[in-house]
């Protein structure tokens, strides 16, 4: 079975690392992909926004599947174009991704149907934005309705930072239309824990639980970033708080896209924060998340395939998700500047990775036969060990060996997890 995968991170190669382990598994294509993905799928240089060319190169090649895993063309409809012409798909149509496309959209859903997120207003206009502003108890959190790039949401912890904030979204449109409506959110606190499932629409299967640290710098300090590190599972996320969240968010959340005719199937991802009133929702993601994916399918033993498959046709059976009680921590090795203002073109130098070591790519490009870095984050170094401690020093180790000009990384992926397992 010929695949075709949308997107070019490091995500998709983990996904595509994946999916070559399925014995169903014939050739595997990549639009766009980038110079580490194309070791292990034929990348062509058509971008995952341009959807016309997506459908244009599925039709025109052997494709008997395609997983649409970025945010952009799913919410563009990728799924429902390429289902139009024939070709099934792993991921929400246009219809259904708007839960992650719309946040004003997914706080009127949990409103609705009583999930527990946080309280809100929503503003259409910078003036009622700012005279609620005015109001308001700080810190609170400023949310861009739309779709941008994982940055649309700031913490603000005064009324002249908020009055800032809504400038730049509503008014500098630093954002573009994501920035036409604005949700104001009360400030919550408590661990945060990322849980990816996968669903047809009628069952939902979560995959093990994962943390991400999306802060540039150690101790979480620093700018907000795409993720600088992962671990798997989250030991937040116990099984009593994972029964909560079945009963009271994931459940309810199927049920709630159904009832609206918004029938979600793919993999739907639960940003959660473990507050003292319990779980609540911070954010769906219509998605695998970056770089929690790089942790968490190293874990799956199944057939990524055969699950995405049967998702796709609405017959999961939660006995086909099978994860393993091992651990996985990945390490982001980032250009220098990074999120800001960073140099590119250096040559990469990668480590032959061991049994239970991978590295995915997301931010190079091959020149010449070699492999040069084109992006802020540059590749993820992932290890699975039976014990959190393990994997995260493995994966270092090999993170370690990654050479290029500028190379850095957080030293501290995994630090409050080893905590809160008692492990310092
Ligand atoms: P989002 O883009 O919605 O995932 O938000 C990005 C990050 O902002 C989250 O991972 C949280 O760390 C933080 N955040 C978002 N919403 C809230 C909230 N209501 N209270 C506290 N922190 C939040
Ligand atoms: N790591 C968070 C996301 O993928 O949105």
């Amino acid at each position: 079975m010929n695949i075709l995968v949308i997107g070019g991170g490091g995500r998709e190669h983990a996904v595509i690392k994946a999916l070559k382990k399925s014995p169903k598994t014939g050739k595997i294509y990549c639009l766009p992909g980038n110079g580490g993905i194309a070791a292990d799928a034929e990348c062509y240089p058509i971008k995952a926004t341009d959807i016309e060319g997506i459908v244009q190169f599925a039709t025109t090649h052997d494709v008997d599947f395609a997983v649409v895993t970025p945010d952009d063309p799913l919410v563009l409809g990728a799924v429902d174009a390429l289902e139009e012409k024939g070709i099934p798909c792993f991921g929400p149509n246009k219809r259904a991704a708007i839960i992650e496309g719309s946040k004003v959209f997914s706080k009127q859903l949990m409103k609705k149907y009583g999930i527990p997120t946080a309280g809100s207003v929503t503003c259409a206009s910078a003036e009622n934005a700012v005279e609620y502003l005015k109001t308001c108890k700080y810190p609170t959190v400023i949310k861009a309705d739309g779709l941008a790039l994982g940055k649309g949401a700031v913490i603000v912890y005064s009324f002249e930072e908020a009055r800032a904030a809504i400038n730049e979204i509503m008014v500098d449109k630093i954002f573009g239309d994501s920035g036409n409506k604005v949700l104001i959110e009360e400030f919550l606190t408590g661990p945060e824990a990322s849980v990816l499932s996968f669903t047809d629409g009628n069952i939902v299967v979560p995959m093990a639980s994962s943390m991400d640290h999306k802060r540039a710098l150690d101790g979480d300090r620093g700018l907000n970033t795409g993720g600088m590190g992962t671990v798997a599972p989250n030991p937040y996320y116990t099984p009593e708080i994972a029964e909560r969240c079945m009963k009271e968010i994931f459940i309810p959340t199927i049920r709630a896209m159904n009832a609206e005719g918004r029938m979600f199937k793919g993999c739907l991802y639960f940003g959660l924060m473990l507050t003292s009133d319990g779980p609540k929702v911070i954010e769906y993601n219509c998605r695998f998340g970056d770089p929690e994916t790089q942790v968490v399918l190293p874990l799956l033993d199944s057939d990524l395939l055969e699950i995405m498959l049967a998702t796709s046709r609405g017959e999961l059976r939660e006995d086909m998700v099978k994860f393993s009680s091992d651990s996985a921590c990945c390490v982001i090795v980032a250009s220098s500047g990074y999120p800001k203002k960073y140099a590119t073109g250096f040559e990469i130098e990668l480590p032959k990775p061991a049994e239970g070591e991978d590295i995915y790519v997301a931010g190079a490009k091959l020149s010449d036969g070699k492999l040069l870095t084109s992006g802020g984050r540059v590749l993820g170094a992932t290890a699975r060990a039976e014990n959190l401690r393990d994997a995260v020093d493995k994966a270092y180790a090999l993170a370690n060996k990654v050479k290029f000009e500028g190379a850095y990384m957080r030293k501290d992926i995994g630090a409050r997890a080893l905590l809160a397992l008692g492990d310092k």
